[in-house]
Parts: C-alpha cells; sequence; structure tokens
C-alpha cells in the first residue's frame, strides 16, 4: 500500500506531502492518522523551523473521503463522534502548531481541502486552484472546519460560501482572504512558496512561536486594560530572552542573527 503522506526536510523546512493523488488527497482515517503524527513529529523536531503543506496529483485536496464518511455514517454513537474527533483533532494541531506553516494549493482544494487551507498561517494558491464548501451539497455540514474558515473569510462570505456550497476561482480565493498570494502555474508557486519560506527563515524560531501565540491572544479582543498588560509582558519577556537578545544585538552590530546561515 502505498503511504498517505510523504514527509521531508530540507535546510529548516518540513515538507508535509499529502499522497493521495487517486483519491484526489480525500481524508480518510489513515491520512488523518498520519497527517496528525506527521505535525507532531514536525513541531517538536528541532531541525525544522517551517512546516509546508502540499500535494501530489492534481488536487490540492477534496476534503473528507466520502466512502470514509459513509462508512462512519453507520457507526455507533460513541465510535462516530471518536471518529469525527480524528479530523477535528488534526485540524487545531495543524492550527496551533508552534512553527510557521505554508499551505501550497494546486487544484481543486473542497471541503476539509479548505479546512486545511484555512488553518495554515498562510496560503498561496496557483491559478487553477478551485475552492468549494461542498458539504451542505451532499447533506452534510462543514462543521469541524468550521472555526477555521469563518476565522479566514469572516462570517459573512462564510455564509455565502458555506450555504450555498458554490465553487469559487483562486482570485476569489484571494479576494475574501482564503488565500494570501496567487500565482499563473506550479513552477510559479513553487517560486512564491520559497520565498515566504525564505522570508520566515530570516526569522527568530522562537520569536515566530511567540508572534503566533501572541496573534491568538489578541485577535478578536477588545483592547481592554488586561490584554495592554498582557502585550507589554509578552514584549517585557520577548526582549529579554536570548533569541531577543540576539536578534538586536546583531542588527546593532551590523551583523548576522545566529539563526540566520
Ligand atoms: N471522497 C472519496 N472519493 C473521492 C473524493 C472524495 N472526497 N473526491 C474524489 N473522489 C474519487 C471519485 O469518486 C473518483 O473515484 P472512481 O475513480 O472510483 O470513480 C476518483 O476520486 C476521481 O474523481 P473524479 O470525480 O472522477 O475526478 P475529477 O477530476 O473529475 O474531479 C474532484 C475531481 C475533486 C473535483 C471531484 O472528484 C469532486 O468534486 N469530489 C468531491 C469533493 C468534495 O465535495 N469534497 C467534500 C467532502 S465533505
Amino acid at each position: 500500500m502505498s503511504e498517505t503522506i510523504l514527509t521531508e526536510i530540507d535546510h529548516g523546512v518540513g515538507i508535509i506531502t499529502l499522497n493521495r493523488a487517486e483519491r484526489h488527497n480525500a481524508f480518510d482515517d489513515v491520512l488523518i492518522q498520519d497527517l496528525s503524527a506527521a505535525l507532531v513529529q514536525m513541531d517538536i523536531d528541532t531541525d525544522v523551523r517551517v512546516v509546508v503543506i502540499s500535494s501530489t496529483g492534481k488536487s490540492f485536496c477534496a476534503g473528507a473521503d466520502l466512502n470514509w464518511m459513509k462508512r462512519a455514517a453507520g457507526y455507533n454513537a460513541e465510535e462516530t463522534q471518536r471518529d469525527a474527533l480524528g479530523l477535528a483533532s488534526m485540524l487545531r494541531m495543524l492550527n496551533e502548531m508552534k512553527k510557521p506553516t505554508v499551505a501550497r494549493v494546486q487544484g481543486p482544494a473542497y471541503g476539509g481541502g479548505v479546512g486545511l487551507v484555512a488553518a495554515c498561517d498562510i496560503a498561496i494558491a496557483a491559478f487553477d486552484a478551485q475552492f468549494a464548501l461542498t458539504e451542505v451539497r451532499l447533506g452534510i455540514i462543514p462543521a469541524v472546519i468550521s472555526p477555521y474558515v469563518i476565522a479566514a473569510i469572516g462570517e459573512r462570505k462564510a455564509r455565502r460560501y458555506m450555504l450555498t456550497a458554490e465553487r469559487f476561482s483562486a482570485a476569489e480565493a484571494y479576494r475574501i482572504g482564503l488565500v494570501h498570494e496567487i500565482v499563473p502555474g506550479e513552477a510559479e508557486l513553487d517560486e512564491a512558496v520559497g520565498e515566504i519560506v525564505d522570508a520566515l527563515l530570516a526569522n527568530g524560531p522562537k520569536a515566530l512561536g511567540e508572534c503566533k501565540t501572541l496573534i491568538k491572544a489578541v485577535a478578536n479582543r477588545p483592547i481592554s486594560q488586561e490584554v495592554v498588560i498582557d502585550t507589554a509582558q509578552r514584549i517585557a519577556r520577548v526582549r529579554a530572552s536570548d533569541e531577543g537578545r540576539e536578534g538586536m544585538a546583531a542588527f546593532l552590530e551590523k551583523r548576522k542573527p545566529s539563526w540566520v546561515k
């Protein structure tokens, strides 16, 4: 049996490639389990500073495997709950990675595929990418992906695309903020992902983790006294850290910081 995912570590970049091209990289229980394990491994591996999620074949990801979903619909209450939690937990793991994550999107990204894109920090798509939240057309709902999709595109746009199940283009995905950049083809996609990865590798590895936690702590909260104090405490702590001291010293001494090779 072929591996459902491929992993590779190259100069600080962990690349996870969905490898079920014959099923358009649809998630079944095995792929979810393998992907979850790879995410955990990449997040603890000190050789990995950035994680790229990509896929083989002509589709990025056709969402949940409908054969698996159909099978799971026959499970008893406890089994079905446990099964659905697998996908929900994997998306949460991706969303909460300490390291920055980049989605490299070509071809269709439907249902859970949109969830995967939304749960990454940065997403870049080729012009041929297509997106759809098709669940209601199948008589189901985009439940476990909804927190990430709504956070990425906002409630108003989610209402339209979750309710109509319409297909939308890479240009529309860019317009509504699901992806950060669109490029003509796969060669440009690799180039654009490479540029983002280089930008990320120039930054303090611990600062990136701290920055991700900061964004989550501050986003969508009123600017209360508690938030103001929290942000001050964060910068006070990080600027006194080894990495903070090294980064500022390197700038003032006109040299590269230790994390830049
Ligand atoms: N689950 C299980 N099988 C899937 C799948 C999915 N999500 N998406 C595609 N496949 C299977 C097809 O059933 C087909 O199987 P077959 O060869 O046994 O007939 C095979 O992959 C090829 O798909 P096909 O539709 O013939 O390819 P295509 O290039 O015309 O279209 C897609 C590709 C991805 C656009 C199309 O298959 C599709 O819309 N899939 C459903 C995606 C979806 O709605 N996902 C959300 C699930 S919640």
